[in-house]
């Protein structure tokens, strides 16, 4: 038997086979283990603990590795001031940022190195048993927890005065109210599927290449190009141009009329091979902003929703629900693709549909 040394209390051990006490069957407090505990491997000298010139050896490498992080370190700062960013050359950002991360990877990673070499190599490897111990207080502990908490309520008397117990705990179920209100107010005023049905797009309203607003003309879009697209005067808007651009942005493509799947009921949404999509991912609302030209594949890099565009936009892989919502368009007496109406349906995520 063995003493508790919290409580004083006398444990009894239940495996008698792994050098405890007999205990009769029924008052075992510890089922025995199925598999006895192999315990450690024979311990194996690591060559640094043997032979004093790999001790060195190892050190050497340690340091260096250090001081090489060092290096790193000052070329980063180095290639800060080398590189600056200048805001009328995009290039130097790519400059500025790869100089810049090469000497903190180089930093980072010689640091790491050289940590790691220095645990597996030279520190102590002896094994150590870290024996695990009761979590529960002693009694007297536990006796003197309780004895704090009475005493707090004698002299706070919450327990005896219970009209001011009652109106704290009013005051503090009532307290997170106002963030609960406060966040309703952030929402949208109006109905989402009504907010998300509306957009710029109106029949006549010529299709523009975002962002400069410069008029798309049918012949422009040659054989599997792709325009990312805003309606005209998106741009002369004074307010809620951010907003707009999000439900109205389009991505116009152009495939060979015999490629393209069209519902019977959109044959006339498009023209002479030139589609055009929502951008708006249909799963939670990034941009669907790359096209596969040889497979007519829009991908979503959110989460990667892939849209067939040869096949109305139906989605063929990744999260999103349902297809991308179609503009129907056509041309007008000067050649310029105009939107033939708004979108058919909401734009961008279909969770509001579900509710
Ligand atoms: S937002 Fe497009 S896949 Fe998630």
């Amino acid at each position: 038997m063995a003493k508790d040394d919290n409580g004083g209390k006398e444990l009894a051990a239940a495996d008698s086979s792994h050098g405890g006490p007999d205990v009769p069957v029924g008052t075992a407090v510890v089922t025995r283990d199925a598999i006895a505990n192999p315990g450690f491997p024979p311990h194996d000298l690591r060559v640094t603990d043997v032979d004093p010139k790999a001790e060195r050896r190892a050190e050497r490498t340690v340091y260096t590795l250090f001081y090489v992080s060092v290096v790193g370190s000052v070329f980063a700062i180095a290639a800060y001031m080398a590189f600056p960013i200048n805001p009328e050359d995009p290039g130097s950002v790519r400059e500025n940022n790869l100089f810049i991360g090469l000497g903190l990877s180089l930093a980072l990673l010689a640091l790491g190195i050289g940590i790691v070499h220095w645990g597996k190599a030279l520190m102590s490897n002896h094994e150590v048993i870290d024996e695990r111990h009761p979590v529960r207080g002693s009694e007297e502990t536990r006796a003197r927890a309780v004895e704090i908490f009475e005493i707090a309520n004698e002299e706070s008397g919450f327990g005896r005065r219970t009209l001011i117990r009652n109106s704290l705990f009013a005051a503090l179920i009532a307290f997170p109210l106002p963030a609960v209100v406060l966040f309703r107010g952030l929402g949208p005023d109006t109905d989402p599927i009504e907010l998300l049905s509306q957009t710029m797009w109106k029949k006549g309203t010529r299709l523009a290449m975002d962002p400069s607003g410069t008029p798309i003309r049918a012949v422009d879009v040659t054989l599997g190009s792709a325009f990312h697209v805003i309606p005209e005067g998106l741009q002369d808007l004074e307010y809620g141009k951010l907003e707009e651009k999000a439900k109205a942005a389009v991505l116009l493509m152009r495939l060979k009329p015999e490629d393209l799947n069209e519902l019977p009921e959109r044959k006339d949404w498009s023209y002479d091979g030139i589609v055009a999509y929502s951008k708006i991912c249909t799963h939670v609302g990034c941009p669907v902003a790359l096209y596969e030209q040889q497979t007519h594949h829009l991908l979503c890099p959110c989460h990667q929703s892939q849209f067939d565009v040869s096949n109305h936009c139906e989605v063929i892989f990744g999260p999103a629900k349902r297809p991308l919502p179609q503009l129907p368009i056509a041309v007008d007496a000067e050649g310029y693709l105009i939107a033939q109406s708004d979108f058919t349906e909401p734009v961008g995520p279909s969770f509001w549909e579900r509710s």
